[in-house]
């Protein structure tokens, strides 16, 4: 088959494009060469500015499918028949590093869904972890600078890290978690996705619950040991993306089970933790698991770049029937995302390919601005209410209103019969094997160990103490030994 003919940006045939154009054999170049204008110009402008955080990921499309009926929770249009498949695409991340680090690092996974319903993109940007480390947005830029690259010595710093934690007691659920077992996924195949946040159910009757998203791997969980951890990371930093690129390419789909837990909302007030508290779970005893559908990825992006880079994920991208929870962590990220697409992307990210809606149309009055391509056909009035055929609301409200009282100020979020910043912690860590609870001490200990002041590290170990008496002495006498080394 003969091949296409190489052509400019504008179509153009290019005649050379091994040789620039130049006065005479030896002279310099010619300003006139358009193609060699065109190509260094564009090449220059190839990177944009990285995710500030989660910017290594990989992505793919799929489908979820429901296999349980929720319809007395949720009237969301996506959930509302057994059998009903929604197309949909996940992007995996890692946290801290930049686009150049490695997969096979201690971090939080970013487990990231699109689903392209029929009443628009429902995004759910979670992480393979059920909680988080801070519980108010106010602190999430210190958190991040603290994780991320000194701003002087230009690498991640364990007296960074740990001086944030030691000012963060509410970590120390997080912290356990993350120095645990799991901390290290073998893939991104071999992990759970959890919604971490709560959010708000409404059905058709008006009728509110909260809910958590528990995404659970049909592969199994697999994790990787510190020292296989790092030798993969040195070997292969791509492991990840190596691993979900393949998988997929062989035809080895892999899928997850959804589970919710409901909390009808008349119980959120009495509960003995803080629903809306990401620091904390909902112990399944107190709200078990009901299943709700399957989750499978089953095709890989043409182009990194175009869909996986550029993908765009909100969790203020809400449909009917699913809403927002008080959770003053997810309040926080209701802004920032979309502000960082604009920043990222541009005004216009919600016209590419992998952020539009698919099943239906995005049909409104904004209009223009950077890179717009979305005409909205000819004589279309870009003002509303209008006398001609422009879209027009519905009056449904998508979700069921909550009642609130009280006086605006900063306030520290509101304390459960149960809440502390260590029980759950100490749970986690009184759910763990011999073997899980060495592991754990010597992961901690590994760390906190490097930090050069003795206060900071003091701090820190007042927070295992309080997990946990057990957990407290062991890792205080692994950094004792390790620091007297
Ligand atoms: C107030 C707290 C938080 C703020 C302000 C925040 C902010 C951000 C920002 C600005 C980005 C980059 C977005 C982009 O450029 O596309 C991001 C990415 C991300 N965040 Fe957060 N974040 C917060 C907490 C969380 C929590 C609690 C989770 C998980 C439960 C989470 C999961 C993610 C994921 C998965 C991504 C990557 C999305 C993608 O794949 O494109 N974040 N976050």
């Amino acid at each position: 088959m003969a091949k296409p003919t190489l052509t400019t940006e504008s179509g153009a045939p290019v005649a050379d494009n091994q040789n620039s154009a130049s006065a005479g054999v030896g002279g310099p170049l010619l300003i006139q060469d358009q193609h060699l204008l065109e190509k260094l110009a564009r090449f220059n402008r190839e990177r944009i500015p990285e995710r500030v955080v989660h910017a290594r990921g990989s992505g793919a499309y799929g489908h979820f499918e429901v296999t349980d009926d929720v319809t007395g929770f949720t009237k969301a249009d996506f959930l509302k028949e057994i059998g009903k498949r929604t197309e949909v695409f996940l992007r995996f991340s890692t946290v801290a590093d930049n686009l150049g680090g490695a997969d096979a690092v201690r971090d939080p996974r970013g487990f990231a869904l699109k689903f392209y319903t029929e009443e628009g993109n429902y995004d759910l940007v979670g992480n393979n972890t059920p909680v988080f480390f801070i519980k108010d947005p106010l602190k999430f830029p210190d958190f991040i600078h603290s994780q991320k690259r000194d701003p002087f010595t230009g690498k991640q710093e364990p007296d960074n890290v740990w001086d944030f934690w030691a000012h963060a007691p509410e970590a120390t659920h997080q912290i356990t978690w993350l120095m645990g077992d799991r901390g290290i996924p073998a893939s991104y195949r071999h992990m759970n996705g959890y919604g971490s946040h709560t959010y708000q159910w409404t059905n058709a009757e008006g009728e509110a619950f909260f809910v958590k998203y528990h995404f659970k791997t049909n592969q199994g969980i697999r994790c990787l040991s510190a020292e296989q951890g790092a030798e993969l990371a040195g070997k292969d930093a791509n492991s990840h993306q190596t691993d979900l690129l393949q998988a997929i390419e062989r035809g080895v789909h892999p899928s997850w089970t959804l589970y919710v837990q409901i909390m009808p909302a008349a119980e959120a007030a009495d509960y003995r933790f803080n629903p809306f508290d990401l620091t904390k779970v909902w112990p399944h005893k107190d709200y078990p698991l009901q299943r709700v559908g399957r989750l499978v990825l089953d095709r890989n992006p043409d182009n990194v770049f175009a869909e996986v880079e550029q993908a765009a994920f909100s969790p203020n991208n809400f449909v009917p029937g699913i809403s927002a929870s008080p959770d003053k962590m997810l309040q926080g990220r209701l802004f920032a995302y979309a502000d960082a697409h604009r920043y990222r992307l541009g005004v216009n990210h919600t016209q590419l390919p992998v952020n539009a809606p698919k099943a239906t149309d995005a049909n409104n009055y904004g209009r223009d601005g950077f890179m717009a391509s979305n005409s909205q056909g000819r004589g279309a009035k870009n003002y509303e209410p209008n006398s001609y055929d422009g879209p027009v609301e519905t009056g449904v409200p998508g979700s069921a209103p909550l009642a609130l009282t009280g006086y605006t100020g900063t306030h520290v979020a509101p304390s459960h019969t149960k809440d502390d910043d260590f029980f759950q912690a100490g749970e986690l860590y009184r759910l763990m094997s011999e073997e899980e609870k060495q592991r754990l001490v010597a992961n901690i200990a590994g760390g906190l160990s490097q930090v050069s002041r003795d206060d900071v590290i003091e701090k820190n170990l007042a927070h295992f103490h309080a997990a946990d008496t057990d957990y407290g002495k062991r890792v205080e006498a692994a950094v004792r030994e390790l620091r007297e080394d």
